[in-house]
């Protein structure tokens, strides 16, 4: 279409309506279409190109602007709510200098080598996972199988004892870590039980600390609270605060890579088939189900100045929606992006993010979600999920995911 034709406006949308959430792709589609830095009214723009998100995720000239976006979203007094002030304090939400201290800190446990060297834990936990489910015939694969991994890995990392791990797959599964993220604002009543959660996280926590202060262990916890000794590193409150984001970054997600990943298989027979056959696609399958149905659907940056994206300028303090999932299905970088290809070649997702904020954990899940896959189908060879048209799924927009998925074998 010649650029002098004026396109329509795209129509609004309810991004928490169950339409949206059971398949948002089509209008992804048409958002790409129609404007792609679209400034809708909910009074932030949508990018759905796959190259102007690329841009917007790496150019310095956007940053996270948390106080502002709160600001926005709740009101002046936004800070006065204990969830909302918390998360202020997370890495993902700040900007350089505080952001390069506080990743600073954790990255070392991430990096390739060391998560490549998790290897035969993983496997040992996932199979420890299967061994107790097998002779029930019977399960959730979210609740009893995918949630067990990254909240046993995680919970490992961070040397939160195993006396007390029940209590946190009880949390985890009840925790609505996409609400707190959503774009659309939480409802009072979220937003006293997202208080109330959080405060108890900050209480555990505490406990946490005290415990490895006694007692250090070779963990995360243990290496963060040394740095909050040592001072001037990071404060008890950036302590907590990012130690609970590693608890909910590390475990929601990854949940949902394997149940998204599950349920995109089995709705494309064939790919199934093949993964199968052929388990040693297994690695490539997961980068192309991270593409297909990612886990986390966008993430936000505020213009810091005026800044130019392609022929658009977005002006200083403007809030961007980075549609994370709608650049993985971007033509313009994928033939045929609505088709599930685990044999596609050079797969490059978005939904770890891009830039100073990419995922900490990109190398964990990957991995998680490789062995939970492959060692599922190869374990439970009759493995049928029982709901593959009509599931159910969490009401979020930025974390998108199963709330269960029955299965048989
Ligand atoms: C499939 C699984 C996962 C997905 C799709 C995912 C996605 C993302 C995305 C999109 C971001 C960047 C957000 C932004 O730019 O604003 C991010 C950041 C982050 N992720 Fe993940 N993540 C996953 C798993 C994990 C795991 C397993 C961990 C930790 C154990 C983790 C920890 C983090 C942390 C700490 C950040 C903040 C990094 C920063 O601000 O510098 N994530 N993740």
């Amino acid at each position: 279409m010649p650029d002098t034709v004026p396109a329509p406006s795209p129509p609004a949308f309810n991004p928490l309506s169950p339409e949206f959430i059971r398949d948002p792709y089509p209008y992804y589609r048409m958002l790409r279409g129609l404007d792609p830095l679209w400034r809708s009214p909910f009074g932030y723009r949508l990018a759905s190109r796959h190259a102007d998100i690329a841009v917007i995720l790496r150019d310095k000239k956007f940053g996270k602007d948390y106080a502002g976006r709160i600001r926005a979203r709740y009101g002046d007094d936004a800070m006065k709510e204990p969830v909302l002030r918390h998360m202020g304090l997370w890495m993902l939400s700040q900007d350089p200098p505080d952001h390069t201290r506080l990743r600073g800190l954790v990255v070392k446990a991430f990096t390739a080598r060391r998560v490549a060297d998790m290897r035969p834990r993983i496997q040992a936990i996932v199979d420890a996972s299967i061994d107790r489910i097998e002779p029930d015939g019977a399960m959730d694969v979210i609740k009893d199988f995918a949630f067990r991994l990254p909240v046993t890995v995680i919970c490992e990392m961070l040397g939160i004892p195993d006396s007390d791990r029940d209590n946190f797959f009880e949390q985890a599964r009840d925790a609505d870590g996409g609400r707190l993220l959503d774009p659309v604002p939480m409802t009072r009543e979220e937003l006293d039980k997202a208080n109330e959660r959080s405060l108890a996280a900050l209480d555990y926590f505490r406990h946490l600390f005290a415990l490895r202060r006694a007692e250090p262990g070779d963990d995360l916890t243990s290496q963060l609270v040394q740095a909050e000794e040592e001072g001037q590193k990071l404060t008890e409150d950036e302590l907590v605060a990012n130690i609970n984001l590693l608890f909910g970054a590390g475990h929601e997600t990854t949940v949902n890579l394997i149940g998204n990943g599950l349920l995109a298989l089995y709705r494309n027979p064939d790919q199934l088939r093949l993964l199968r056959e052929r388990p040693e696609l297994t690695a490539n399958a997961v980068e192309e189900l991270l593409r297909y149905d990612s886990s986390v659907q966008l993430t936000g940056r505020t213009a810091l100045e005026d800044v130019a994206v392609g022929n658009v300028t977005i002006a200083k303090g403007e809030s961007v929606l980075c549609l994370l999932g709608a650049g993985n299905r971007d033509p313009e970088i994928y033939a045929e992006p609505d088709r599930l290809d685990i044999m596609r070649e050079k797969i490059e997702p978005l939904s770890f993010g891009g830039g100073i904020h990419f995922c900490l954990g990109a190398q964990l899940a990957r991995l998680e979600g490789e062995i939970a896959i492959a060692t599922l189908l190869r374990r439970l060879p009759g493995l049928q999920l029982d709901d593959i048209e009509t599931p159910e799924w969490r009401p979020t927009f930025v974390l998108r995911g199963l709330l269960r998925m029955p299965a048989h074998w």
